[in-house]
């Protein structure tokens, strides 16, 4: 009696293992060495992540969050930087800024009402993790810190509470180009 139990209640337990691939589906994996995803792992993972971007910037009614999917995306996928804790990167422009933010030039100054918008995905340990929206406003009072507000939107859709030096203290860096650092170069986004 006690053999014939174990025969059965075995395939048993391998017939429940099988069912956890679905499960696991719910996970949106990261690479160990994310510098070396290639295109389409990233792209796996940006769709995997995308709806879960969005719902979480949007759950507290934050204006831009629930704007930006609409406007003007400036690369061909997202991408890590550096900078910005080695998140996966994806910037969106409005219509004041597109056009001028895509010649990716130096020596340029971008109208005043420009608002870039920044997805980013993190994680640790094979799991990915919605991290902030970051965004740069373009205004017109603001001298101190090339004219651009610094903002964000936690992944909870709260605001991400930020230091306007802490941001332009690196973004300053990149005076020559209006302190916006671009998309890296393999991903932007040609206007032609
Ligand atoms: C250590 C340097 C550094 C710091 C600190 C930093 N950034 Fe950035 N940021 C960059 C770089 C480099 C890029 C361009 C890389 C990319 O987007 O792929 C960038 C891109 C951006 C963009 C997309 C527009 C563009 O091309 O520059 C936004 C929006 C942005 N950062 C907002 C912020 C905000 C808000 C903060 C403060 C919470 C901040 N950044 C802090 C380095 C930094």
């Amino acid at each position: 009696m006690f053999r014939f139990t174990l025969a059965v209640a075995l395939p048993l337990a391998s017939a429940l293992a099988l069912a956890t691939p679905a499960a696991a589906q719910d996970t949106c994996e990261i690479a160990e060495d994310r510098f070396e995803m290639d295109e389409a792992a990233v792209t796996a993972l940006y769709d995997c992540m995308s709806d879960r971007m969005f719902e979480g910037y949007t759950k507290e009614g934050n204006e831009i969050a629930g704007e930006y999917r609409d406007w003007q995306v400036t690369a061909t996928r997202a991408a890590v930087a550096g900078p910005h804790q080695n998140r996966f990167l994806l910037t969106f422009v409005n219509e004041i800024g597109a056009e001028q933010y895509l010649k990716f030039e130096e020596d340029i100054e971008m109208p005043v009402g420009t608002i870039l918008a920044k997805e980013s995905i993190g994680g640790r340990d094979g799991e990915a993790r919605v991290g902030p929206l970051f965004i740069m406003e373009k205004v017109d009072d603001a001298p101190e810190f090339g004219n651009w507000f610094y903002s964000g939107v936690q992944p909870n859709g709260k605001e991400l509470k930020i230091s306007q030096k802490f941001c332009h203290d690196c973004h300053g860096g990149f005076d020559f180009q209006d302190s916006m650092g671009y998309p890296v170069e393999e991903v932007r986004l040609t206007a032609n």
